[in-house]
């Protein structure tokens, strides 16, 4: 069997902002060693401009297109085994869901609104949430993204009461299983 026949086994992480997805991403690079793709930073690092900035500069559509572009780059199997960090939108377009699941096991990071609002409230880099009342347009987006993200992940993982330790253990425990043993 070459390269490009096994399956990837990447650990794919899901979920609105603030939900923990880059920090437990790092926690499970550390545990398993695998790369880690934190898809708002390779973005980031493309374009040489910051989130916000391509959302003023160039809108929202021309970053979903970013995203989509690199999702494509990713089902490329040379490298079957990363952890994948993503924009809390990336669920969006329906090829973008089903790009994901054939990355590997997605995971849902999941978190009550008002965890959702205390940790994205001092980030400056997150054009959606600058607006008058963010609790009402995190509510508003999640009432949209919710089954998108349900539809899409493997697993769902309520994090409010968990600390990213525990997060990243009890992802590892079923991807392991997922995966038949063979992470
Ligand atoms: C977005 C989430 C952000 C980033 C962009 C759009 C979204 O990523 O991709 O600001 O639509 O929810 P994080 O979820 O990492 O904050």
């Amino acid at each position: 069997m070459n390269e490009s026949q096994i399956p990837p086994k990447n650990i794919v992480l899901i979920g609105f902002m603030g939900s923990g997805k880059s920090t437990v991403g790092r926690e499970l690079h550390h545990r398993l060693g695998y790369p880690l793709v934190d898809m708002d930073q390779v973005i980031e690092m493309r374009t040489r401009k910051s989130i916000r900035t391509i959302f003023e500069k160039m809108g929202e559509e021309a970053f979903r297109e970013m995203e989509t572009t690199l999702l494509k780059e990713l089902i490329d199997p040379t490298v079957p085994r990363r952890i994948i960090s993503t924009g809390g939108g990336v669920i969006g377009r329906e090829q973008n869901r089903i790009m994901l699941r054939q990355l590997g096991y997605v995971v849902w990071l999941n978190a009550p609104l008002k965890v959702l609002l205390d940790r994205t409230a001092k980030n400056l880099d997150r054009p959606l949430l600058h607006v008058d009342d963010p609790a009402s347009r995190i509510e508003a987006l999640m009432t949209v993204r919710k089954p998108l993200y349900a539809e899409t992940a493997h697993l769902k993982i309520d994090t409010a009461e968990l600390d990213s330790d525990e997060i990243a253990t009890g992802i590892l425990e079923s991807a392991r299983y997922f995966f038949a043993g063979h992470l």
